[in-house]
């Protein structure tokens, strides 16, 4: 993980060169729709004080428990005792990120969605509302985590997420195994370039013209940086759209040359 400072200059740099998210001068079609229907659309949908509702009452949660800590990655499993409010805090999206998902799913309504790091639930809450016709495969390595998630969904009376508990070098395979075609996915636990690189390509072969995959923190290390380059380079992909924090990654045949945008958002 790259210093605070260092990250902080990185994100200042971003923030002076990236396009300033108005979507003046965009020739694509589909770049023109995403910066006006979706990054710019400040409705106040009711979904979101359900979710954020949620971070609420987890925020506020002092209950403590052992998890084991996945962490960064999942090299090192140790055990560590966590408050359910820290977890919230540290490890969910921010309301600005889980709103933008929850607006990318709502505007392109993808039928099946991945989420790699489910943590609590938040996002993937987001995920579910913005489309409940959806079918959702959400995974978590740390299984007192899990617990608590799948208590959140079904208090929220959330019926089509599914979650997969373990180990994503064990689960992605299977759960891929049992899903023709992923219409988006977040990958958002893991954050090492091996690994992240991986499940690309594990995720390729289920990917069309119409999929979507978003990656976290994909300026949160050189590692991540190395691995955001190796999927920006990969032959499927023919557009990218980075928003600093998070990377969205789009396979449409419309983008005849590969393009890359940095966002500001
Ligand atoms: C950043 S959190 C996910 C946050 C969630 N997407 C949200 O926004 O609310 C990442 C989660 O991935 C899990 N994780 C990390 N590496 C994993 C692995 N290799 N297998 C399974 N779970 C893993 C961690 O336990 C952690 O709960």
């Amino acid at each position: 993980m790259y210093y605070a400072p260092y990250l902080a200059l990185k994100y200042l740099r971003y923030y002076l060169t990236s396009s300033n998210g108005k979507g003046h001068g965009t020739h694509s079609p589909f770049i023109f729709d995403f910066i006006t229907k979706v990054l710019n659309d400040n409705s106040p949908y009711k979904e979101y004080k359900q979710a954020e509702g949620l971070r609420k009452r987890l925020l506020s949660d002092s209950r403590m428990f052992i998890v084991e800590d996945f962490g960064a990655g999942s090299a090192v499993l140790k055990e560590q005792e966590r408050s359910i409010k820290s977890i919230a805090r540290n490890a969910a999206k921010s309301k600005k990120y889980g709103q933008l998902l929850f607006r990318i799913v709502k505007y392109y309504q993808p039928a099946t969605i991945l989420e790699l790091g489910t943590s609590l639930g938040i996002t993937t809450t987001y995920l579910s509302l913005a489309n409940p016709a959806s079918k959702i495969v959400t995974m978590e390595g740390a299984k007192e985590i899990a617990a608590i998630a799948k208590l959140n969904f079904r208090q929220l009376d959330i019926s089509n997420i599914e979650l997969v508990e373990g180990n994503f070098d064990n689960t992605l395979p299977d759960v891929l195994k049992g899903t023709n075609t992923v219409d988006f996915a977040f990958i958002d636990g893991n954050h090492r370039r091996i690994p992240t690189e991986n499940y690309f390509q594990m995720l390729l072969p289920h990917l069309h013209n119409d999929s979507i995959l978003v990656f976290d923190d994909i300026h949160w290390s050189k590692g991540m940086e190395q691995a955001w380059e190796t999927i920006k380079n990969s032959p499927d992909v023919r557009c990218t759209i980075d928003l600093f924090f998070i990377g969205i990654v789009v396979f449409r045949k419309e983008f005849r040359e590969k393009q890359h945008f940095s966002i500001r958002f």
